[in-house]
């Protein structure tokens, strides 16, 4: 059975549904690359500040037999490195373009640069960064995320997104979605961020695993994964004129297709890709392929936000 995983989503064609999470493989000219000659079916930057950052001190990622913990603190190279990307991108794939402003006005001033570059790069503004030590997650302050994207839809009249947090409460669901719906040219939304400040300990030399934030990082990986599910879930289902980008423990096609049927439009690879290199993305376009197959599906809108429930 021919089994397709193309999708059309935003003006944008997609060879397949699977990508980078802003964080990984992103950071420099050279990982960017390797993502876009890979099978991966779109390109994610790194998040990125005003100016150039080192990030929090080493170490600051580690890999589990369960998933991974970061407290990255957002090294990047600078917004100007990436838009300088954006336009010398072949946009033979999509490009996202990931912006992580330490203030409102930085992320104004690097939307509205991109605004003026006139680029077929989409923004996903994220808004959920666990790892700056002293300054909490935004996403989390629904007061500040509202005004937050007013300011954005003034400065940026294209379409763009955001990374959301994890959210753990259905009031939080509904709240944030009521919210995120107010706002028509925020179109996709991507679910989920790492679940911000996990812990841990390596049980030999009883220590931390992780240096920044006294050991305290963002989970990623099977950690996570019935969280960004419930969160894909929750946000297709209470945003139907939005596309949730489903991201959180994806390492096989398996977990690839119970996003996609939770809602997903498309799905990002996060502590996988770090683990495995851009090789991963293949292999899961793959596996999902043969699933499809075997359940007869021929394409993702097959079973996409088909989810069972029991009532
Ligand atoms: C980081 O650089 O600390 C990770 C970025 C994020 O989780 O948003």
């Amino acid at each position: 059975m021919a089994v397709d995983l193309s999708l059309q989503w935003l003006g944008l064609s997609m060879a397949s549904p699977l990508y980078n999470a802003s964080g990984v493989m992103c950071r420099t000219r050279d990982e960017l690359d390797a993502v876009a000659g890979s099978a991966a079916g779109a390109v994610m930057t790194k998040s990125c500040t005003l100016v150039a950052r080192e990030g929090n001190p080493e170490p600051r990622y580690r890999a589990t037999a369960l998933g991974s913990i970061n407290s990255m603190g957002l090294p990047n190279e600078g917004y100007q490195y990436y838009f300088d990307y954006a336009q010398a991108f072949d946009y033979r794939k999509p490009l996202f373009v990931s912006i992580a402003g330490m203030t409102l006005e930085d992320n104004l001033y690097m939307l509205a640069a991109l605004r003026d570059l006139r680029l077929p790069c989409l923004p996903e503004v994220n808004l959920s960064c666990p790892n700056l030590p002293g300054k909490p997650q935004l996403a989390y302050d629904f007061a500040a995320t509202a005004e937050a994207l007013a300011a954005f839809c003034q400065v940026y009249p294209g379409p763009f997104g955001v990374k959301l947090p994890p959210y753990f409460d259905p009031v939080h669901f509904a709240q944030m979605a009521a919210l995120l719906n107010r706002f028509d040219s925020l179109r996709f939304v991507t679910c989920i961020n790492s679940v911000g400040n996990g812990l841990l300990i390596d049980l030999e030399s009883e220590t931390t695993l992780i240096k920044p934030k006294g050991g305290l990082g963002g989970l990623g990986g099977d950690y996570v994964l019935p969280t960004a599910l419930a969160n894909v879930r929750e946000f297709a289902r209470l945003m139907p004129e939005k596309h949730v980008i489903g991201c959180g423990g994806i390492k096989s096609g398996a977990e690839a297709f119970m996003h996609i049927l939770c809602g997903a439009t498309a799905v990002q690879l996060g502590t996988c890709l770090q683990e495995e290199g851009v090789a991963a993305f293949a292999r899961i376009e793959r596996e999902l392929a043969d699933l499809m197959a075997a359940k007869g599906y021929t394409t993702l809108a097959d079973f996409r936000g088909r989810l069972k429930t029991f009532d």
